[in-house]
């Protein structure tokens, strides 16, 4: 069988490295027994995150190899991203005639390759399908939705996802419920992890620009990270500059806050001019894009985490750090305090977010697992492929 798995933007990558693992451990076990056919598995890059921050730290640390194949589409508009991952993906299909396309998550990869693949006749399966925020002002939202309509095999992370799709009128066979592959990662690398020195990573990552980086408050209260990438928090000066301003200006007094900066919100900062004080300001740590481990060993360590990330929302759950999400909606309910998570949802209000946030430095957060967020996801993804194509 071959297997075509697809990758396009920094998310992703810590969702395949685990299904990359369970295809090499599958082979394994199939050639120490004299077994056959093995699965033919390449990896195709669309090239969305293209530089070494967004993108290579992360095959090197989650020990994947380089992809098979990369598209070098690189950024633009949506459509100029999807359109060019169409005609750059049809011809990587025509070439290897794989039996299966795999797509992770939500970014624009997954609605390109999916498209292409079932146009192409070959079968489709998504994993990390049925999320839905139901804000379809969301990119994201779009390419879930278009996803999963079309691919025949929808691996759900949650039980709540598994629902959204039964009551879009998705039949039973195409669902299956396998729990959150990208906790794979986080178990498989929390021990590598407890081992960095989050004084290395902050000076090996610091914005080049920056003054010295203040001291860190000793734990139990820990520090503050914040991270925002969405257009919806980051695109507008009269949203972003607001936010901003609770953090130099009230937040920063309570807690160091540690910013690791997506590229898309420094252009954005710097063209509103606020770049230079969030830089100077002396409570606060700018930082470049971590890596994977780096990211997770501030998560570790923090007393609060202000985000727009849903990965990031996930993996405060499972540790227990207090998540302030700055959005309106999340397609992750099971990581809200209502359903026994970690984070609270805050939009981009500040009066909301200030409440919540004084709330959160009271409240230290418990970890939480959800059923089958037990590091073991990639193995039952892989099963499930294996079962649909014997069935
Ligand atoms: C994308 C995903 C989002 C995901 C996020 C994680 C979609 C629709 N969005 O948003 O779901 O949460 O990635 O990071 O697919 N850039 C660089 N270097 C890079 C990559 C990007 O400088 O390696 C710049 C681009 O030039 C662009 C900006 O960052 O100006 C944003 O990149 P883009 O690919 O548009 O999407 P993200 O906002 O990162």
């Amino acid at each position: 069988m071959k297997i075509l798995s697809v990758v396009g933007a920094r998310p992703n990558f810590m969702k395949i490295a685990p299904f990359f693992r369970a295809i090499k451990a599958y082979n394994d076990l199939l050639l120490t027994a004299h077994r056959s056919p093995l699965i033919h598995h390449l990896l195709v890059h669309t090239g969305q995150h293209y530089d070494d921050r967004m993108s290579n730290s992360f095959f090197e640390q989650l020990e994947i190899p380089q992809a098979d194949i990369n598209l070098g589409v690189g950024s633009g508009s949506h459509a100029e991203q999807v359109g060019n991952t169409m005609i750059e993906f049809e011809k990587v299909l025509k070439a290897e005639k794989p039996d299966w396309v795999v797509v992770v998550g939500d970014v624009n990869a997954i609605l390109a390759c999916s498209v292409t693949a079932k146009k192409e006749n070959i079968k489709c399966c998504h994993i990390e399908a049925g999320l839905r925020s139901g804000d379809r002002s969301m990119p994201e939202e779009i390419n879930r939705l278009v996803a999963d309509r079309i691919s025949d095999l929808l691996l759900t992370p949650d039980l709540i996802s598994s629902q959204n799709l039964r009551n879009e009128g998705v039949s039973e066979q195409r669902i299956k419920f396998v729990g959150n592959i990208m906790i794979d990662t986080l178990e498989a690398s929390r021990q590598r992890t407890s081992l960095l020195k989050i004084d290395e990573i902050i000076s090996h990552n610091l914005i080049q620009e920056s003054p010295a980086p203040c001291a860190l408050s000793p734990a139990p209260d820990g520090f503050a990270v914040v991270t925002l990438h969405r257009p919806s928090n980051v695109d507008r000066i009269e949203v972003l500059e607001p936010i901003v301003r609770f953090i130099l200006d009230e937040a920063c007094s309570e807690r160091v806050f540690i910013w690791t900066l997506h590229p898309r919100t420094r252009k954005k900062l710097e063209g509103f001019l606020l770049f230079n004080e969030i830089l100077m300001h002396k409570n606060l740590i700018l930082l470049e894009p971590l890596s994977y481990l780096g990211m997770l060993k501030l998560n570790m360590e923090a007393g609060i985490m202000l985000t727009d990330s849903g990965g990031l929302q996930e993996e405060c759950t499972v540790l227990g750090t207090p998540c302030l999400t700055l959005r309106w909606n999340t397609e992750r309910p099971v990581t809200l305090l209502e359903h026994g998570g970690a984070s609270v949802l805050v939009g981009n209000n500040v009066d909301k977010i200030q409440e919540e946030f004084f709330r959160a430095l009271k409240q230290p957060g418990n970890p939480v697992r959800p059923d089958l967020w037990d590091g073991h996801a990639a193995e039952r993804c892989l099963k499930a492929i294996l079962e649909f194509n014997s069935e």
